[in-house]
């Protein structure tokens, strides 16, 4: 099965306490935090430690894209707490050889970065021989304000890539929009930029790109998507997911709906469709323990998994078999699951509550 891909912000300021700021906002909501060419050349590797100071828990990367002297620049980057570092794709063998070897000896990663390179296949057969596993596939910022669109050509290219054997990550004016463009593709990483720093609300745009990319490759996606549009529009699939929302906010949960007002379950213009619920963890507590929590009682089956490291999903929509006591179950499951982490959540009320909603079913 294919995994989700990771979800990258890039910080490209000039001005460190703005990236500062803007990572520590955004953090919960993605995967890692890129240290952007344009900070990396203002504030140098006092960047990367800050950065590294401020989310202590997050992977960080070094976008040196460098050219030469590869294992001084990859022991600078890896030094100052990065876990990952670009070398720049017209950079000789000579150089990646030696910044592969200074990432390979900390347990790191280095990637090469496809800018400016034309002749990528080739370059490619190159680097998987000398044993480089990770490159990131790019639109140009000046190619792109240039009018350079995505296109099947860069498709067939990321494809080659992969079956080479190398873990591909995607960047370049990518917004939520853009996101279906790539799904037929198992790209490992996501890189996102301004289209998250430049939105009215940064953490609710990442938040929105997460459940997008989670949506798109995550394990409801492909043949069991159709499999959930059925079950969304049947009767006890939107009993089921009536049920799970109703049960979750009675709990004393929050359902995470990015700030918007929804105009209630039964409208036709309410916010959540099809079967998942995103439910805000209670302070303190990480999406991952609670899901670890669940799958202690029940099967891995969809219906449950992490969103951010601050929220998770509950989709009833995927149980293996769809009825009454099975959606109770999830529902206890996941109380009993925060109460182990000492949340004082109120299963009764919650499963009251759900039984109502799920009414002759
Ligand atoms: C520019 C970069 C950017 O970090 C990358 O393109 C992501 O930013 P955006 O999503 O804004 O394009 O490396 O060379």
């Amino acid at each position: 099965m294919n995994s989700i891909p990771l979800l990258q912000l890039a910080l490209d300021y000039i001005s460190l306490p703005m990236a500062l700021a803007m990572a520590v906002k955004v953090a919960p909501e993605v995967d890692i935090l890129e240290i952007g060419t344009p900070l990396c050349k203002s504030a140098g590797l006092e960047a990367i430690r800050s950065v590294r100071e401020v989310c202590p828990d997050k992977l960080i990367l070094a976008d040196l894209k460098t050219p030469d002297v590869g294992a001084l620049e990859a022991q600078m980057a890896f030094g100052a707490g990065a876990d990952m570092m670009t070398v720049i794709g017209g950079a000789t063998l000579a150089t990646v050889e030696q910044a592969l070897g200074v990432a390979r000896k900390e347990g790191k990663e280095m990637l090469m970065e496809l800018t400016g390179v034309r002749d990528i296949i080739s370059r490619a057969r190159q680097w998987r021989q000398i044993g480089v596993d990770r490159v990131v596939y790019h639109r140009e910022w000046d190619e792109q304000a240039a009018g350079r669109e995505w296109g099947e050509n860069d498709l067939v290219t990321v494809r080659q890539l992969i079956d080479m054997g190398f873990k591909v990550t995607v960047t370049g004016g990518l917004t939520v929009e853009l996101l279906p463009f790539f799904q037929s593709l198992p790209v490992s990483i996501i890189i996102c930029g301004r289209g998250i720093r430049e939105a009215a609300d940064p953490r609710a745009s990442a938040r929105q790109m997460r459940l997008a990319v989670a949506e798109l490759w995550g394990p409801s996606s492909s043949s069991v998507s159709a499999h959930r549009d059925v079950i969304a529009s049947s009767p006890i699939g939107d009993a089921a997911a009536k049920a799970i929302r109703h049960g979750v906010s009675e709990m004393g949960l929050m359902l995470a709906i990015d700030g918007r007002e929804c105009p209630g379950c039964d409208s036709p213009r309410r916010i959540c469709l099809g079967t998942q619920t995103t439910i805000q963890c209670p302070k303190g507590i990480r999406a991952d323990d609670v899901v670890r929590g669940l799958s202690q009682t029940l099967d891995p089956s969809g219906a449950f998994g992490r969103v951010s490291d601050d929220s998770f999903f509950l989709d009833p929509g995927q149980l293996a078999d769809l009825s009454r006591n099975r959606v109770i179950d999830l529902l206890s499951a996941t109380g009993n699951a925060l109460r182990q982490l000492g949340c004082q959540v109120d299963i009764n009320a919650g499963i009251k509550a759900a039984n109502l909603a799920l009414g002759n079913f």
